[in-house]
């Protein structure tokens, strides 16, 4: 199994602090916020990463993370997405080479979370694999997809919704999820959405339209990084815990 770090975007809900280098490199508590989907997924046992930039820090990341060998990477590659408003599944598309018709598990390089995904990345065999979290917080739900379940089946996904004004569950679609080779010939029947970008709950639903998407409770924290808001919470966390 291949990793792809999503680590593009100009990181405009954090500006002015993303006006001097990208938002993946931020420090959360003692390591820039990258590190943490690093580790996420070398602890998974997943070594050989791609990571997709862009914007106009881009270059900042070869001299924080190197070759990876510091963290464990095995081999690491980067990608450069032209568009940094492309969105994730766009940036994503930059991985076709590097995957080679393998299996892929992708994370958000503003994502955060202390939970071991190792046994659900030894099991995956095909499809779409999806993690889900539940949050409390109901006015942070409308930021994220959400899954919406079947009536009469609770654990059975009916669609998931992007950024819904109405939230209809309370378990959001974190930025982690692992593709069989297919992924990219859905990304491209997606068309962009309202906000101009291919979302990546697009080509989820599409996954699941074909009956190929499967979900799991992700165990223990997560929180993305990409607001004011939430990249304080990431560091009040990773700060409890003593970093990494
Ligand atoms: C993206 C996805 C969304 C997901 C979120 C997780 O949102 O589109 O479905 O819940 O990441 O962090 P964005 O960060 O692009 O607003």
């Amino acid at each position: 199994m291949k990793g792809i770090i999503l680590a593009g975007g100009l990181g405009t809900r954090l500006y002015p602090l993303t006006h001097a280098t990208n938002k993946h490199l931020l420090p959360v508590y003692n390591r820039p916020m990258i590190f943490y989907p690093v580790k996420t997924l070398v602890s998974a046992g997943v070594t050989e990463i791609l990571i997709v930039t862009s914007g106009p820090h881009a270059g900042h990341f070869l001299r924080v993370l190197k070759n990876g060998k510091e963290l464990g990477v095995a081999h690491l590659e980067y990608a450069y997405q032209e568009k940094p408003d492309g969105g994730i599944a766009d940036a994503l598309l930059l991985a076709e080479d590097f995957a080679d018709k393998g299996p892929i598990t992708v994370i958000l390089g503003d994502n955060t979370t202390d939970a071991n995904i190792a046994s659900i990345v030894k099991k995956f065999k095909s499809g779409a694999m999806i993690f889900l979290k539940k949050i409390s917080e109901r006015g942070l739900l409308k930021r994220f997809g959400v899954a919406v379940f079947d009536e009469n089946n609770p654990q059975k996904i009916k669609k998931i919704e992007e950024k819904p004004k109405n939230p209809q569950s309370q378990y959001v679609a974190t930025g982690l999820y692992i593709y069989d080779k297919f992924v990219f010939d859905h990304i491209r029947a997606c068309r962009p959405s309202n906000r101009g970008e291919i979302e990546i709950t697009d080509v989820n639903n599409l996954y699941l339209k074909k009956g190929a998407l499967n979900w799991e409770e992700l165990k223990g924290f997560w929180s993305d990084a990409g607001t004011v808001e939430t990249l304080y919470k990431a560091n009040a966390f990773w700060a409890g815990k003593g970093g990494i």
